[in-house]
């Protein structure tokens, strides 16, 4: 993309011609779908409805930050509940894979659902290149499969359209800013959420440990971005895992979980490296962990692997 001018009037004349009817939006709130719901807001009108799906694997608070981000971009969206649905699929579920492929069909099932009742046939999504590229469109080996391709089920019901499908992420980034979204900076969150932050098994319980710790981490990064000390990060959360470990509390033995603090620079996610986030940034970071979720949370580790070898997400 050498204009995202000239990139947002070709996508918005090519939905006009893809989208004969109407689509539904699916929109995260994240910069990817963001750019796609504008362009399809634009292009399509009262045509195009966003739908934001509060799958109870979200961020703390994110149901209010995406929808005054919303209002901020002055882009109507539906929020749809289905935090039940969506932990009742992943039951029993230990695989990366798996969880992958069952948030993707839940998705669509949703999706398509929602499409009947809005008298759509077309679901308009933000998928980008890394997206396709990891879920085994380009490479040998499929390294993800991301929620929104390798998750779709094949006997999905409604056409699937994508306009940013060529961009990459610091692309997407230049679109949205001259689109006007706001906040073009934050920090990417996977479509599956918590459920690929909380290693191994997926339970109402360990979610919320593993938000608690997210929040902290978010908190703590976020005050040393403003206090200056550090550059803003890629991406910075935490993962609970599914590790077993001794502590003590007072005259008595715990025996908890271990979360990982990974915090990480990258320019479009392809390749990474581990932040040198400063030593009391980390330290902070692990007594208010422990602290708050004390009996739970009885060790905190600092991820210092860059991508490759490994990847940004744990699953
Ligand atoms: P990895 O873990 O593959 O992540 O190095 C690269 C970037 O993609 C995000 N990610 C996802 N985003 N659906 C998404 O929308 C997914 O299934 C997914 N998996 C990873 C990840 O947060 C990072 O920014």
């Amino acid at each position: 993309m050498k204009d995202p001018a000239q990139f947002a009037a070709t996508a918005i004349r090519r939905l006009r011609e893809q989208v004969p009817g109407k689509a539904i939006v699916a929109a995260s709130g994240g910069i990817d779908s963001t750019a796609a719901a504008v362009l399809a807001h634009r292009a399509l009108g009262d045509r195009a409805k966003a739908l934001f799906v509060d799958t109870g694997l979200l961020r703390a608070h994110e149901v209010e930050h995406v929808e005054e981000f919303f209002r901020e971009s002055q882009l109507p969206v539906t929020v749809v509940p289905a935090a039940s649905r969506f932990l009742s699929t992943l039951e029993g579920v230990a695989d990366p894979e798996e969880k992958r492929r069952r948030i993707g069909t839940a998705f669509v099932r949703l999706f398509e659902e929602e499409a009947d009742r809005f008298g759509a046939s077309q679901l308009i999504q933000g998928t980008i290149a890394p997206d396709w590229i990891e879920s085994g469109g380009a490479l040998r080996d499929t390294i993800k499969t991301h929620h929104n391709v390798g998750g779709v089920p094949k006997d999905v019901r409604i056409g699937i359209v994508e306009p940013l499908r060529d961009l990459y992420k610091d692309e997407v980034r230049m679109l949205a800013a001259h689109l006007a979204i706001p906040h073009p900076e934050r920090q990417p969150f996977p479509g599956p959420g918590l459920a690929v932050r909380v290693a191994g098994p997926v339970t109402a319980e360990r979610v919320e440990t593993a938000r608690a710790a997210n929040a902290i981490v978010e908190e703590e990064v976020e005050r040393a971005i403003a206090a200056g000390t550090i550059s803003r990060p890629w991406q910075y959360f935490a993962v609970l895992l599914p590790v077993r470990t001794v502590g003590v509390m007072g005259d008595n033995r715990v025996y908890g979980e271990a979360v990982s603090v990974r915090v990480v620079d990258s320019n479009d996610a392809m390749t990474g490296t581990a932040t040198d986030l400063p030593l009391d940034v980390r330290r902070r970071i692990a007594e208010r962990i422990t602290r708050s979720l004390s009996g739970t949370v009885t060790r905190v580790l600092y991820d210092i692997t860059d991508k490759p070898p490994a990847t940004i997400e744990w699953e």
